[in-house]
C-alpha cells in the first residue's frame, strides 16, 4: 500500500461537472474514471500528484460545502450560491469562473406588472426557494415579510400553481423561466464556482493544498485564454 499522503477532492454532480472536467484535465487532475458515467461516489485520481494520491468525491452540490467543512474532503468545488445560502467555515481560494449564472426573484409577468401585487412595506409575500436564508435575508432589508415555502427543484411550477407568489432561483440561460411563463423581476447577484479549502488541511497538507490551488489557478488562466 503505498504511504503517500491522500488529498480528497469533493465535486458537484449535474451541470457544473462537465465544465469541471476540463479544468481538471489542465491541472494534470484528471479521475480515472468517467466519473458522468460512474455510480461509484469515490473515484481514484492520479496515484502521484505533487507527491499526494487524489481521490474525488462524486456528490450533489450542496452536500460538497459539508463534506469540505466537516474535513471529510481536503478540497471541493462549490457554487457561490451555496456558499452564500450554507455559510460554511471554510476557505474560498479560488474563482474557477465556471457555472456562470445568477439568483434571481422571478415571477409570472402578470405579477411582475399588476402594482397590487407589490406588498406594501409590513406586507407579506410567499416565496418558492431552496435558498430560505438568502431570501429571507434580502426581503427583510426590503422591510417585506417573507413567507418561505422550501422546495427542493422545479421551482418555476410554484407560482403556475398558485403555491407561491415568486421564486428565487437560480437562472443560467433563462430558458426554464421562458417555458413556464416566468420572468426575472431581480437579480440579486452572479454566481460562479469556487474552490474550496478544508482550514486544518490548510495547515496540515499545506503544500498539497496550495499546489492544487495554484494547478486549478493556472487552469482557470488557460481555459480564459483559450
Ligand atoms: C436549475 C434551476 C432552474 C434552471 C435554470 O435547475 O433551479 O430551474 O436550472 O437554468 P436555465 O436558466 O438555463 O433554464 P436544475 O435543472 O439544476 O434542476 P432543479 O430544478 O431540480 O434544481
Amino acid at each position: 500500500m503505498s504511504d503517500k499522503p491522500v488529498l480528497t477532492i469533493a465535486l458537484s454532480k449535474g451541470r457544473i461537472l462537465e465544465q469541471t472536467l476540463p479544468l481538471l484535465a489542465f491541472a494534470g487532475l484528471l479521475p480515472q474514471e468517467d466519473v458522468q458515467k460512474t455510480r461509484k461516489l469515490m473515484v481514484d485520481g492520479p496515484d502521484d500528484w505533487a507527491g499526494s494520491k487524489i481521490r474525488f468525491l462524486i456528490i450533489r452540490a450542496a452536500d460538497v460545502c459539508t463534506y469540505v467543512e466537516k474535513g471529510a474532503a481536503d478540497l471541493g468545488i462549490s457554487g457561490r450560491d451555496l456558499l452564500m445560502e450554507l455559510r460554511p467555515h471554510v476557505y474560498e481560494p479560488l474563482d474557477l469562473k465556471i457555472g456562470k449564472c445568477r439568483l434571481s426573484i422571478c415571477a409570472p409577468k402578470e405579477t411582475i406588472e399588476a402594482e397590487r401585487s407589490k406588498p406594501a412595506v409590513g406586507g407579506r409575500i410567499r416565496i418558492a426557494t431552496k435558498y430560505d436564508y438568502l431570501t429571507e435575508q434580502y426581503y427583510q432589508q426590503q422591510g417585506i415579510q417573507a413567507d418561505i415555502i422550501h422546495l427542493y427543484g422545479s421551482m418555476e411550477l410554484a407560482p403556475l400553481v398558485g403555491l407561491a407568489d415568486r421564486i428565487v432561483d437560480v437562472v443560467e440561460t433563462g430558458n426554464t423561466l421562458k417555458a413556464n411563463g416566468l420572468q426575472e423581476e431581480v437579480k440579486l447577484f452572479d454566481i460562479s464556482s469556487r474552490l474550496i479549502a478544508n482550514p486544518a488541511s490548510f495547515v496540515t497538507k499545506k503544500r498539497q493544498v496550495q499546489a492544487v490551488i495554484e494547478k486549478m489557478r493556472l487552469a482557470v488562466q488557460g481555459m480564459e485564454n483559450s
